[in-house]
């Protein structure tokens, strides 16, 4: 089961590397695109990766300032649809909360380009299923930037006529945005495993949504509702990460830096990557 309550006791694991880590606040967002003095983005922490300074952002998503783009991963829109299709009854509004949260941090960051990193949709079919509202809102998003989708192994084609064709991987600076990260070399940014990352506090166990880095690759965490997850000490993703990586642990308003040793593995079954 993946525990998303606020876990009281996080502050038994944050380190002083989370409390000096860039963290960014004060005054207001410029037409530029946010500045790390911005209230806009209060609660990132910065990360390097191949050069790239990257904001790591607590709803999940990544803005790139030298980019003024904003990325998120696995969106999963109608998956509660999908399930329903199955007998498998959620209640139906995945796609609009995802959507209420995806425009609240693109209103925050007011980007120039969004690149979504693959899973967007949680099935082929899910653009006959969409709800013309929430169609609407996405055509409305995507209408006032550039847009980039990345197909996903969920999503590997275009799902709907006004959503555009999808891209196999978009290269930007130094990195290639992709839905899994490849063990090929090449510095990247990806998705696809769903991080979570799993803490003992003094009072309980923690699991939660995270994201990981090393030098020369970032994996986000699932951004959509309804997203399982997977531990990353399980061998798919351990393996794609340097010895030194970190881990940024989501909270409801901050990100918390877990040390490699306060990390634990477990045996949960993957549920949905
Ligand atoms: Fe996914």
């Amino acid at each position: 089961m993946i525990d998303m309550d606020e876990p009281a006791p996080l502050h038994d694991f944050v380190t002083a590397d989370a409390e000096t880590a860039s963290a960014v606040s004060d005054s207001g967002p410029a037409d530029s695109g946010p500045t790390e003095s911005d209230p806009a983005v209060a609660g990132c922490v910065q990360a390097v990766v191949s050069g790239a300074i990257l904001w790591l952002d607590p709803s999940g998503a990544v803005y790139w300032p030298d980019q003024r783009a904003l990325i998120v991963a696995d969106l999963h829109l109608e998956k509660g649809s999908a399930f329903a299709s199955r007998g498998r009854f959620l209640p139906p509004y995945d796609t609009a909360h995802t959507l209420d949260r995806l425009t609240r941090v693109i209103r925050r960051f007011n980007p120039t380009r969004v690149i979504c990193l693959g899973d967007s949709f949680h099935d082929p079919a899910a653009g006959g299923r969409i709800a013309q509202t929430d169609l609407a809102r996405l055509a409305t998003l995507m209408g006032q930037r550039d847009w980039i989708w990345v197909s996903g192994n969920h999503d590997p084609a275009q799902v709907h006529p006004i959503l555009g064709a999808s891209v196999g991987e978009w290269r930007a600076g130094p990195l290639v945005l992709r839905h899994e990260a490849e063990p090929d070399g090449i510095s990247d940014l990806s998705g696809h495993f769903h991080p979570t990352a799993l803490v003992a506090t003094r009072a309980r166990r923690v699991r939660r949504r995270c994201f990981v880095h090393d030098e020369s690759r970032l994996i986000l965490p699932a951004f959509g509702a309804y997203t399982g997850g997977l531990n990353i000490l399980t061998p798919a993703v351990r393996r794609l990460l340097e010895r030194g990586f970190k881990t940024w642990l989501i909270g409801d308003r901050r990100l918390y830096a877990v040390p490699r040793k306060r990390l634990l593995a477990d045996n949960s079954r993957v549920t949905d990557r």
